[in-house]
Parts: C-alpha cells; structure tokens; sequence
C-alpha cells in the first residue's frame, strides 16, 4: 500500500471497529506526517498482558508494513488467548522514508533528516539511546548513520515515549519488530555477543515461531542471535526493548526472503509471508505471558 493507503486503512478501521480499537497519533516526523499507534483491547476484561509490534522503520522494507497491517483484522477476529492482550501496532514507523522510497529511491533505509554536508537521513533503528554508538556509523553518507545523539529523531522519540507510556501502564510481554530480508528471527543483543537475560526463553519461543511459520509454505525461519548470528549493530529497537524495558520477550523478525529478489520483493509473496507470520505469530502469543507454562 502507498502511504496514503495505509493511512486510508487506518482510518477505516478507527470508525469501523471503534468499540475495540483505536488508532492515535505518537508524534510527527521529522517531515511532520502523523506516527500512528493502533492499540487493539483485549475482549475480555481479563487482561494478558501487553504486546508491541513494529513495522516500517526502515524505508525500503515494504514487506514489513504490509504483513503487520494484515494482523490487524486477524487480531480482532481471534478468539483464543490472544483476545486477552492488549496488542500495540505501528504499522509505520517511518512515514517521510516510506514516502520517498515511493517517490524516488527504492532502495531508501533511513528517515529523512536533512544532514550537513549534504547526505540525508538517520537510521533509526541506530537511534535509539542504549548502547548508542557502539557499532553504527557516525558518516551521514552511511546507510546506518546513527544521528547526533540518541533520540535525536523525532520518530525513536515518539516511539519510545509511546513504549514507556506501554510499559507504565500494562504487563508488556514482547516487543517485536519486522524489517525485511533475510527469515530471521534475531534475539538480543545486538551491541555484543554476549548473553542477554531470558535467553533460553526467546531461543525457545522463537523456535515455536519458526515451526509454526514453516508448516504451511515450507518457508525456514532461522532463530539467531542478533550480534552474534547476524552482525553487531547498536542503538536499536529489541536492544533498548531488553536492556531499558527489559520486557522478557524481544525480537528483531527479518521476513522474505532469503536474497533473490531482497528488499524489492514481488507483490505475490505479501500473503503467503502474512500467513505464514500470523501462524508463527499465534503460537508465540499463546506461549508467553502470564501463568505461560501452562500453555506449552
Ligand atoms: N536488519 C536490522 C538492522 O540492521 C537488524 C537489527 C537486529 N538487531 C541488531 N542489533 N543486530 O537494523
Ligand atoms: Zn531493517
């Protein structure tokens, strides 16, 4: 979808399923578009706990919004134990790169922050202030340029606001974040190689995860450590998610596909990824949060 038909979207369902969603705006973009935060209540006053879902901070990945707007109306339908949570979405996290990856470069990463010296935008998911600095580049021209400080953007900042206010107020079990490419599920950390707490307990819900996402297309989902399976990188959304927060449950998930066709993924695979995500996505939430050893 454009950026005008996600908003579009949003909108609808803000009037059409108001009795149990609602869809609100987190801040502005260094451009000053709205970041939209859709929170989905549970059903039942029976409250499990509650889940943060991330999707669009990085430009070019356009997978990643269109399977997370997908969950909305699944996440309103279900009627198992998910209908208990309280379900956090932002669906874009990076309006302004999103748009100019529409408009003139496909291959845009970063946010659209005007740098001295003339190579624009920060990564954001370089951004956030924990760890910042330790491994991302301090070169505007650099596709991981990491900002002056951090939460020098706009966006991180109305992100983590918006997650603070979250974890103030509920349980948050899980903060979660979909980028593209790769079928990766990443744990912390991502600064070192190091263990982060809860270990065993991502490798092993992400492990459910990936089974569950596999059965219906055959499509192999490879749980990793962030720093040491993929590369270190610091200042990003599932570290300050586990170092800050420290909720029990964060993840990076990278979605399609494994490098033919890359971020530029044809249009034909955002359903089969969708279903096979909302799959993984049912078990893992049925597996965590409270009293969770009885839904092994
Ligand atoms: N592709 C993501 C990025 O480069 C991966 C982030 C995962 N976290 C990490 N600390 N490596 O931003
Ligand atoms: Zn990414």
């Amino acid at each position: 979808m454009t950026l005008d038909q996600i908003e579009w979207y949003l909108k609808e369902l803000n009037t059409t399923h108001s009795s149990r969603l609602s869809v609100t705006s987190i801040g502005k973009s260094i451009e000053g578009r709205d970041i939209w935060l859709v929170h989905i209540r549970p059903r039942r006053c029976s409250v499990g706990g509650a889940v943060w879902i991330e999707a669009g901070i990085h430009a070019r990945e356009w997978i990643s919004p269109a399977v997370v707007l997908q969950m909305i109306p699944l996440f309103l339908e279900d009627c198992s134990r998910l209908e208990t949570l309280d379900i956090f979405i932002v669906p874009m996290a990076n309006p302004d790169g999103y748009l100019y990856s529409w408009t003139s470069n496909r291959l845009w990463r970063k946010n659209r922050r005007i740098n001295s010296g003339g190579c624009d935008g920060v990564d954001l998911n370089r951004n956030w202030d924990f760890k910042f600095g330790l491994f991302s580049s301090d070169n505007p021209c650099s596709e991981d340029y990491r900002g002056s400080a951090g939460f020098s953007e706009p966006e991180t900042q109305a992100l983590k606001d918006a997650m603070l206010a979250v974890a103030g107020t509920s349980n948050l079990l899980m903060v979660i974040a979909f980028h593209s490419y790769g079928q990766y599920i990443l744990y912390p950390w991502g600064w070192t190689t190091e263990e982060a707490p809860d270990t065993q307990k991502m490798i092993g819900r992400g492990e459910l995860w990936a089974t569950a996402a596999k059965k219906r297309y055959g499509t192999v989902y490879q749980v990793i450590n962030a720093g040491g399976g993929l590369y270190l990188a610091s200042g990003t959304t599932d570290d300050w998610a586990k170092g800050v927060l420290q909720v029990n449950y964060s993840y990076t998930v990278e979605l399609r596909d494994e490098g033919a066709q890359g971020f530029v993924l044809s249009p034909d695979q955002i359903k089969p990824c969708s279903e096979e995500v909302w799959d993984g996505m049912k078990i893992l939430l049925r597996a965590v949060g409270p009293g969770e050893h009885i839904f092994l």
